[in-house]
């Protein structure tokens, strides 16, 4: 059937990384891990016919951008597109986030129409600890307190200094774009080092970090309900109302088989009935996260889960094992979880998500709960699921206390969504559930409505709504302003 390949194209399988001398067998797949990775994976890759020459290079730079001391160096990955390029033209950084860069993003979409423009030179970082960027390894506790946000944008503005070693760059001008995290980081690179980078293009950047993000589920309910309909809606709520009733009545054994949960799933556990309920909800948010209302993704995935039965509960067990790629049966253990977070530190080749749940853990949180009762996911997975995984997969440390203190002291940083910044500009989709900790219009950002999560990269397009086609002319308008001061 036609869905099933579609879905196994999106979610990227959790295939073993080579085990680099260490004896010990991948742990087996986990659907929390499998869902929490999905929500965290790169924008979506531009579907382009352009050919263009990236050239992939290498960049020293340093461990601790911070301590002068410590001169430890490791390379970095870059992927330059120079098509367009004349000598002291304007360079355009698009910003790796929390995956692994590719070139089709500095070959086609907005950012490039727009370099073009300006005979510009596209520029794209890989994030330190993702893709094949790795300062330092194993991913321990120990080392992993070099991964930061403030490390990472340092990196950013090494990179940029070494270019302009080259005289082709020395006069460039500079200006970076990101989505999602990476949207974070082009709006903070310009808070902090307002001389190198001279304006930025933020899609949806989440900016005020928080422990507890229960809005998010708000809005992944909402786009169900509005793009899909309420009967859509409703089925989901009522399926894991009756799940979670099994559950609190004793009756753990039913529900587990019904929902073909893995023999380690221990219906007594409280962290093991999180991780279904928890992983169902994701497995709907990267749905909602990624739909394109003019593709008619939700309604069309709304009638698919309908179709799998009249019954309520049967139809969304079905309906989420089929995301999943339908395993034999869904692993859901947390025991399971912290074992593979425990096996990634030495087994980091693939994408395992690893040093992306660090940062949630030492300066994000960011952690999608059941917290709000207006969403259709149950009241089963609070953000003590998220915090305890930080105590259990890299440091007791790691209390809610503790995991409070660092998200305060990013948005301390930082100052939220009240950032003090110029040359910004946020774009943000009416339905992306991360707008929630966005800036807003007061902020002078640009509500795309019935977008989602990074949904406006794609080149000016005929298919574009008003506010999405005037939002891209804006921005053309203001790279042109921001280059002319
Ligand atoms: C690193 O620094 C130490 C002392 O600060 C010095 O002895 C050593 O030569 C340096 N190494 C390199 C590669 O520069
Ligand atoms: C881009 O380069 C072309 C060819 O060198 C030149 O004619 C044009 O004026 C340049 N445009 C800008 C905006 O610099
Ligand atoms: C809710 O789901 C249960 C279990 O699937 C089903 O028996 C019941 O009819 C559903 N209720 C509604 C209103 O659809
Ligand atoms: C945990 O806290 C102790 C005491 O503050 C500190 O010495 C230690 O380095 C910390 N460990 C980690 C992994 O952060």
């Amino acid at each position: 059937m036609k869905y099933t390949l579609m879905v196994l194209a999106l979610l990227a399988p959790l295939t073993a990384a080579a085990s680099l001398g260490a004896t010990e067998a991948e742990p087996e797949p986990n659907a929390f891990v499998q869902s929490v990775r999905e929500l965290h994976r790169g924008p979506p890759v531009q579907q382009t016919r352009n050919i263009a020459n990236v050239e992939t290079r290498w960049f020293t730079l340093k461990l601790d951008n911070f301590n002068a001391a410590n001169n430890a160096t490791w390379k970095d990955r870059v992927l330059i597109n120079e098509d367009h390029f004349t000598a002291g033209s304007p360079i355009f950084i698009y910003l790796g986030g929390e995956w692994e860069i590719e070139p089709s993003s500095i070959t086609s979409g907005l950012w490039v129409d727009i370099a073009k423009e300006h005979n510009g030179s596209l520029i794209y970082t890989e994030h330190r600890f993702f893709g094949k960027s790795f300062p330092i390894t194993p991913l321990s506790t120990k080392n992993l307190k070099y991964q930061s946000v403030q490390q990472a944008l340092a990196d950013v503005v090494n990179i940029i200094k070494i270019l302009k070693q080259e005289d082709k760059y020395k006069d460039s001008k500079v200006l970076v774009s990101g989505c999602s995290y990476s949207a974070s980081m082009a709006t903070w690179i310009r808070k902090l080092y307002p001389d190198v980078i001279l304006g930025s293009w933020a899609s949806s950047a989440p900016l005020l970090a928080k422990v507890d993000f229960a809005a998010y589920m708000e809005v992944v309910g909402q786009s169900f309900k509005q793009l899909g309909g309420q009967y859509c809606y409703d089925l989901i709520n009522n399926a894991t109302s009756y799940y979670q009733k099994l559950f609190e009545s004793g009756r753990g054994a039913k529900a587990k088989k019904e929902l073909n949960l893995c023999a380690s799933f221990n219906a007594k556990s409280e962290h093991d009935r999180w991780q279904i309920f928890s992983t169902i909800a994701n497995v709907f948010a990267g749905l909602a996260q990624y739909q394109k209302p003019g593709n008619y993704d939700l309604p069309r995935y709304c009638s698919v889960l309908r179709s799998f039965s009249d019954d309520d509960a049967e139809a969304l067990s079905l309906f989420v094992q089929w995301q999943l790629g339908y395993p034999k049966c869904v692993s859901v253990s947390y025991q399971g979880t912290i074992n593979y977070y425990k096996w990634a530190k030495n087994n980091y080749e693939d994408d395992t998500g690893l040093p992306w749940i660090y940062q949630t853990c030492s300066e994000f949180g960011w952690y999608q709960s059941s917290g709000s009762p207006n969403q259709p996911f149950g009241s089963s997975f609070p953000a003590t699921l998220y915090t305890d995984t930080c105590h259990d997969a890299f440091s007791p440390n790691y209390t809610l206390n503790h995991i409070e203190a660092n998200t305060a002291a990013t948005n301390a940083e930082f100052r939220g969504i009240d950032i003090d910044v110029n040359n910004v500009y946020w774009t943000q989709g009416g339905l992306d559930p991360w707008s929630k900790v966005g800036a807003g219009e007061a902020q002078g950002a640009t509500i795309i409505p019935q977008a989602s999560h990074c949904s406006d990269l794609g080149s000016i397009s005929l298919n574009d709504s008003p506010v999405l086609m005037a939002s891209k002319l804006k921005l053309k308008q203001l790279v042109k302003d921001w280059l002319a001061q």
